[in-house]
């Protein structure tokens, strides 16, 4: 049995698990910043980066502790190199170095969105080439998954990520950050879906625009879509916003944002049967990043596979992480190491 131990320090999760090369989680610890950043409404790098350095002993010994295992039982580090903020980038990876270099044991680099993109394959064993639809508060990007450091980027966000989008606009209403999550929470308390459309009516950025440049499109525009809330807040009543009408907002909102990812999602699926429909073992759509723990966004997924599925005659296998493991962790980042051991990298 192998054993890697991964660190995330990359935004504001101080964060170590252990796995084992049996998918095994033997220990996922993730210490969470919220308080800190939550009066300045977002991650402040500089806060971020020293309560990595006071907390990341801590937690690698909570991981060991949970595993019941030692450092002497760990066979490799894994640790976020990047993409991230630096300072809390180099606080783990200089901790992964040290416990490597001390032990004389591997250390593997990890690129963050190779744990988010790898994650299906701890959690449901998805079989490569699989399609991914990745969607965090950084990015958002449409990939095929080949194998462990191979991916074909189909379409990226042209400004925006669809996570920003949700934080911003959830500052925009008032809403504590992160965002995403309390959105949701907001939207399941609108009562009447279809008046809460009429109300605030939002744009679909690129959507179903077969003409020109954006022709089957799988790019993806966010930042008008946050104007458009903008210009909501702005055309009520002044003063602070009533209940109904952030819920309605949080719905409309929500609603776009889904709707935009199920149609680029459903140009790619397009495009993925047709590039492997002779060699494929099980045709995959996977959802992973924070903004994947959405329950409407994984709803509207999984509907798209069945009806993409129907209309080729093949079964289309959708898969989302727990939700432990769509929000930032290490557990992802361990796995990503034992990806890459097995792949020889
Ligand atoms: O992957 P992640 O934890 O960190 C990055 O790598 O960016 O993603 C964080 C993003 C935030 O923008 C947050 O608002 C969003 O994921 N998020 C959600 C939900 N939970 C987290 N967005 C929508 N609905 C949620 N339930
Ligand atoms: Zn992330």
């Amino acid at each position: 049995m192998v054993y890697v131990l991964g660190i995330e320090t990359s935004c504001d999760e101080t964060a170590a698990a252990i796995i084992s090369d049996k998918r095994e989680i033997l220990s996922n610890v993730v210490l969470s910043q919220l308080e800190e950043h939550a009066a300045y409404g977002g991650v402040v790098p500089e806060i971020a980066a020293r309560s990595h350095l006071d907390n990341i002993d801590v937690i690698v010994r909570a991981a060991l502790k949970d595993a019941k295992l030692q450092f002497d039982d760990i066979d490799a580090v894994a640790a976020t190199c990047g993409p991230g903020l630096i300072g809390g980038v180099m606080i783990g990876m200089m901790t992964g170095k040290a416990i490597a270099a001390a032990k004389n044991i591997p250390f593997l680099a990890i690129n963050h969105l190779e744990g988010h993109a790898l994650t299906p394959r701890l959690s449901d064993d998805v079989p490569f080439p699989y399609l991914l639809l990745l969607v965090s508060g950084g990015h958002t990007q449409i990939l095929i998954v080949e194998n462990a450091g191979i991916y074909k980027r189909l379409g990226t966000t042209l400004d925006d990520a669809a996570g920003e989008c949700f934080d911003k606009s959830g500052k925009l209403m008032g809403l504590a950050y992160p965002g995403g999550p309390n959105v949701e929470k907001m939207a399941l308390l609108c009562r009447d879906k279809d008046e809460a459309i009429k109300r605030f009516p939002l744009p679909r950025p690129l959507l179903e625009n077969k003409s020109g440049r954006n022709k089957n499109s799988y790019d993806f525009s966010f930042s008008g879509l946050k104007s458009a809330v903008r210009a909501s807040v702005e055309s009520l009543p002044e003063g602070e916003l009533q209940k109904k009408d952030i819920a309605d907002l949080s719905y409309s909102l929500q609603s776009a944002i889904s709707d935009v990812l199920y149609d680029r999602c459903k140009n790619a699926l397009g495009y993925y049967l047709d590039l492997y429909k002779d060699s494929i073992i099980k045709p995959s759509l996977v959802v992973a990043g924070g903004v994947s723990a959405n329950m409407v966004i994984r709803k509207n997924l999984q509907l798209l596979c069945e009806d993409a599925g129907r209309d080729k005659g093949c079964e289309i296998a959708f898969s989302a992480p727990p939700l432990s493991l769509c929000t930032d962790n290490a557990a992802m980042i361990a796995w990503a190491g034992i990806e890459r051991l097995n792949a020889g990298l």
